[in-house]
């Protein structure tokens, strides 16, 4: 088995907390404190990846996303910090209006190249081909996937298994659920929980493009994580489960009913929530986990993302 090295930039191990909403009792894992520009569950990811490309020499991190990204946000400020140049390419067109993410892009001199639906849809090529002009010019790139979310990303989450295992028993809860993008969050968690020994569900709230779609594409990274890095493990693939139906409005929209739940359960809970990722998966798992019961075992995992809401102040606020 081979281990990948890794940096250190995110506050990690995050805190679990109890909680109640609507009387029933849960337990929530805080990787929205991983950081602040760095916030996150993108940052676990970059730890591993950003550790690769800064001891090979490489110049440039190249990475994508859409408009609101919070990885593409988080690869920018760790890049600052670790002295490699940027370039992100944005799903979404440039306005003169700066926030959230575009904001913090924009201020930490984000190089940005924004793109159509349908050239997005060719981005791996554009960057291949922006990187290959660079790399007639000396230069060394770096291209992060989508979200982070290959066999050396999901490190990120393959280790947060051992941070959960060091702070609750495996008998405190018999599942986890988050919201699912990119797929690599839950690929390192069903990873992670096999090599860990621990028999539990995975869910995921897919925000993001079709279930079947994003079940192969998790499945695909595990398994090529798994002969990558020679790991003798048997991943069970039926825990599993991909919830489906939660951000029919859109990835970049957000319906009004989960608008109101989260402002409801900031009201509550003083916990905050955004609308793209944490609020689709937090709807989910308030009908699927919540509702109806006086205690839950399963363990919500907020994947961060605050930033997004503030491009999105008129909608919170048209109620
Ligand atoms: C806040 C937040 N939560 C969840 C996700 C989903 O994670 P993943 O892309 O690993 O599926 C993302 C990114 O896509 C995100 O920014």
């Amino acid at each position: 088995m081979k281990i990948p090295r890794k940096l250190s930039l995110a506050n990690i191990p995050t805190p679990i907390q109890k909680l109640e909403y609507n009387k029933c009792k849960f337990l929530i894992k805080r990787d929205d404190y991983t950081g602040l520009e760095l916030s996150g569950n993108k940052i676990r990811k970059l730890e591993y990846l950003l550790y690769d490309a800064k001891s090979k020499n490489y110049d440039y991190v190249f990475t994508c996303g859409g408009d609101q990204s919070n990885h593409c946000r988080a690869t920018v400020y760790a890049c600052n910090r670790l002295g490699l140049k940027s370039k992100i390419y944005l799903w979404g067109r440039q306005s003169k209006k700066y926030s959230g993410n575009l904001l913090l892009n924009k201020l930490a001199g984000a190089e940005t190249r924004f793109l159509k639906l349908s050239e997005y849809k060719n981005v791996d090529d554009l960057m291949q081909s922006d990187a290959l002009k660079l790399q007639s010019a000396g230069k060394k790139v770096y291209i992060v996937p989508t979200g982070g979310s290959n066999p050396l990303g999901i490190w990120g989450y393959i280790n947060f298994v051992e941070e959960l295992k060091s702070q609750i028993s495996s008998k405190e809860f018999n599942g986890i659920c988050c919201a699912n993008g990119s797929g690599g969050t839950i690929a390192g968690i069903l990873l992670g929980m096999a090599l860990s020994g621990i028999n539990s569900k995975v869910f995921g709230v897919n925000v993001f493009g079709r279930a079947e779609e994003m079940k192969v594409k998790i499945i695909e990274i595990v398994e090529e994580c798994i002969k990558n890095y020679n790991l003798h493990v048997n991943v069970n693939f039926s825990n599993l489960e991909l919830l489906d139906g939660y951000s029919e409005e859109g990835y970049k929209n957000i319906s009004m009913d989960k608008i109101e739940l989260i402002k409801d359960f900031v009201q509550n809970t003083g916990i905050m929530l955004d609308n793209t990722y944490t609020g689709k998966a937090f709807f989910a798992y308030n009908e699927n986990f919540l509702k109806g019961k006086t205690k839950s075992n399963i363990l919500f995992l907020h994947t961060g993302g605050l930033f997004g809401i503030f491009a999105k102040a008129e909608k919170f606020l048209s109620h």
